[in-house]
């Protein structure tokens, strides 16, 4: 995906199929960690709308807190190596910590994450991710929670972004290159 292209948006998922995940994942989590010390992190800055949108169904206490990884360039591409540039600044040891993304797409960013916080000897440490990309992982990657299984495709809005752009967008499109000749490069 070149940035100096020209894009189009196409819907992928409307305000209400995101919700309906987003009850589902929180209905879950409330299940799941009835009666524990759970602390949900958002990973910035992509998680921060889904993670929000998420805390507001839960029906159990939780403590929130966020992660920085460093960007990477035009931001179509992966983490490839984590560099944390935010710390969480809330204890996590003997805690239920639950990682909040919003795309799994190598899952070498989970990965890193999950070695950066067992350092901290949590009770416990699961994932939950708005969206994932299976055909695109180059490492195993173990979601506990996951919403939307996705096909390999660059997704914005809801949080995710393209370059910093379509982060507020209330949906969630696929970014489609367009041709010279006005019609979308992609074949669906
Ligand atoms: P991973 O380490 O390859 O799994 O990268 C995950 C991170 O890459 C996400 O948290 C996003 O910041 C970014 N990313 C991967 N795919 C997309 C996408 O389709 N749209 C927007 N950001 C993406």
């Amino acid at each position: 995906m070149a940035v100096n292209s020209r894009y189009d948006l196409k819907l992928l998922y409307s305000r209400e199929e995101i919700s309906t995940v987003v009850n589902r994942l929180a209905a879950n989590i409330s299940n799941d960690y009835d009666g524990k010390d759970l602390i949900i992190i958002g990973v910035l800055k992509g998680a921060v709308i889904f993670l929000s949108d998420l805390i507001r169904e839960l029906s159990i206490p939780a403590e929130i807190d966020f992660i920085g990884l460093s960007s990477y360039g035009d931001g179509v591409t992966s983490c490839g190596e984590v560099k944390i540039i935010a710390q969480p600044t809330a204890p996590v040891t003997g805690r239920h910590i639950l990682i909040t993304e919003d795309i799994v797409d190598t899952g070498l960013c989970i990965e890193g994450l999950l070695k950066y916080f067992s350092a901290f000897k949590p009770a416990s440490i699961k994932i939950c991710a708005l969206m994932d990309k299976p055909s695109r992982h180059q490492v195993p990657v173990e979601i506990a929670y996951a919403g939307f299984t996705i096909p390999d495709k660059f997704v914005v809005g809801y949080g995710l972004d393209y370059a910093q752009r379509y982060r507020y967008l209330p949906q969630i499109y696929t970014l489609e290159e367009v041709s010279d000749e006005g019609q979308l490069a992609s074949d669906d």
